[in-house]
């Protein structure tokens, strides 16, 4: 450990010799500069990890050890704290945790070189990261067509911030507005993203308007590439940054977390429930903290933003965090007319009732008459919820039945959510779908970015406990035949939803797979 601590606590130019010569023989089929040790390396780094991984499964949901204060890692001082030790494991060794913050202070390297050409990438791809990546849960023909990107808008990524027109859209129904995104600093030789596409109600992409310009563009005109480009750009940083990382994982997961373990006794019913779904939390999250979010960090490397822009971004997903329940989302919306034209709903509609009935029923057995209201222990675990996160709109504990939709909604959150924000392998193997930076008449990743996208998602390839699995080992002794019925039927009604999406992606112009049982996992651990 001692040289750990000499080679990684300052990395002074001595150190960074050290660095570049060990790294030499694993990164050097890579087309990276020499002098680029961060990506290097992250790549070495993810690589290790993606191929010593032990695949964890049901057996290592343990059961919960004990209650009482965390300890807790500030990631954005004030608004982000994490707790790193997860239930029963050492999840970050000192050492450990000194490299990871010693790599972020690495050389700041902007390498602009573009590929030769997108056959020499899809080489380089093949070779040298595919076999890190998880496979891709749908193939996407033709990414760069008008025809995907109205499929990305909805049913891939940008499904759930698909939003009606306003009154200013003239023939638009739809539109995935992210115009915004353009006022958020970016380092020089990047263009600032920020677009918004406007789709007919029969989801034609009309056109795009993109903010570094102030410009709207029509199919078939000048530069209509490169607005689709960074139109698929800003949506990956978007729902990245702010959507799956700050609203995802640093506030809802890691607050039920907290919550669940700060409060419940490990006896409580409620915390036997929840020990699944919380699985691997701090592990995910220490990662995410100390290599993704901060100053110096992937996210700041990756994408074109300066640290204020990531920042931004990572502000803005903590303080749009909700556990508002999906249907009343989706109502919200009223793309009702839209029907199955609208997949993201259909399918994620029947996962979140199958996630409610299993709460509902579960609530019901331990809690007969609303007894789970009058209970002091999850009184306290509810104002903890509402207390450190108010943004995510939770009303004072006043009907047994709130509970019992926070949970439905917190599974679905942490199953089907985090696939829908987080299965990225489906956008980033043809560097010409989605990148990081924008560049002047570019519409393909760069090779840093396109090296340091696939680094970034082989580790969310990285096998962890499924949703279709048996958890039944957790429940109480008390009532835990009943209990494990009510999980068997919850399992059976998730095989049933498997079989309809395979049904019904027979008649769409593209499967769908983001909510398929067979897909998810049962935690936000990866
Ligand atoms: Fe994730």
């Amino acid at each position: 450990m001692s040289r750990v601590l000499k080679l990684l606590k300052t990395l002074d130019s001595t150190d960074q010799k050290k660095l570049s010569a060990e790294l030499s023989d694993e990164t050097e089929p890579l087309p990276l500069r020499r002098s680029d040790l961060y990506a290097r390396a992250m790549f070495r780094r993810a690589a290790r990890i993606s191929k010593a991984w032990v695949p964890r499964k049901a057996p290592d949901v343990a059961l919960p050890l004990a209650m009482g204060d965390l300890e807790k890692i500030d990631v954005i001082p004030g608004l982000v704290s994490i707790a790193p030790l997860d239930e029963g494991s050492v999840v970050t060794s000192c050492a450990n945790e000194i490299m990871l913050r010693a790599l972020r202070s690495l050389p700041f390297l902007e390498d602009e070189r573009q590929w030769a050409s997108l056959d020499e990438a899809k080489r380089t791809i093949e070779q040298h990261l595919e076999s890190l990546q998880p496979v891709p849960i749908v193939d996407w023909p033709d990414v760069t067509s008008d025809k995907t990107l109205s499929l990305v808008a909805f049913q891939g990524l940008a499904a759930h911030i698909l939003e009606s027109a306003g009154e200013h859209s003239g023939d638009a129904a739809y539109v995935v507005d992210l115009s915004w995104m353009s006022g958020l600093p970016v380092r020089p030789g990047n263009e600032p993203l920020g677009a918004c596409a406007y789709f007919a109600a029969d989801r034609t992409l009309l056109r795009i308007y993109t903010g570094h310009d102030d410009t709207m563009r029509e199919p078939g005109g000048a530069s209509w590439e490169h607005a689709k480009w960074h139109w698929r750009c800003a949506v990956f940083a978007y729902v990245t940054i702010a959507n799956h990382l700050g609203h995802l994982h640093f506030v809802c997961s890691e607050l039920m977390m907290q919550a669940t373990r700060e409060n419940l006794p490990t006896d409580h019913p409620l915390r036997r429930f929840l020990t699944p779904h919380i699985y691997g939390v701090g592990a995910v999250n220490t990662r995410a903290g100390l290599v993704l979010a901060p100053e110096g960090g992937l996210a700041h490397r990756l994408w074109p933003f300066t640290y204020d822009g990531v920042a931004t971004l990572l502000t803005r997903g903590v303080s749009e965090a909700t556990f508002e329940p999906f249907p009343d989302t989706m109502a919200a919306k009223g793309f009702e007319e839209l029907g199955d034209q609208y997949p993201y709903a259909t399918d994620g509609l029947e996962l979140h009732a199958i996630c409610k009935s299993y709460a509902q029923e579960y609530v019901d057995l331990y809690f007969p008459n609303e007894a789970l209201v009058e209970d002091p222990v999850v009184r306290r675990w509810w104002r903890h919820l509402v207390e450190v996160a108010p943004q995510t709109g939770l009303a004072p504990l006043v009907r047994q039945q709130q509970v019992v939709e926070l949970l439905g909604q917190f599974i679905f959150l942490a199953s089907g959510y985090h696939a829908q924000v987080g299965a990225d392998s489906q956008y980033l193997l043809d560097p010409t779908f989605m990148g990081g930076r924008v560049r002047p008449r570019s519409e393909i990743a760069d090779i840093q970015t396109t090296i340091e996208l696939l680094t970034l998602n082989s580790l969310t390839g990285l096998y962890q406990p499924k949703l279709l699995d048996d958890y039944t080992h957790v429940f109480l002794e008390e009532h835990h035949d009943e209990a494990s019925q009510i999980f068997r039927r919850f399992q059976a009604a998730l095989q049933q939803l498997g079989r309809d999406i395979d049904t019904r992606n027979e008649k769409r112009d593209l499967p769908m797979r983001t909510f398929h049982p067979s897909l998810l996992d049962i935690a936000v651990s990866k």
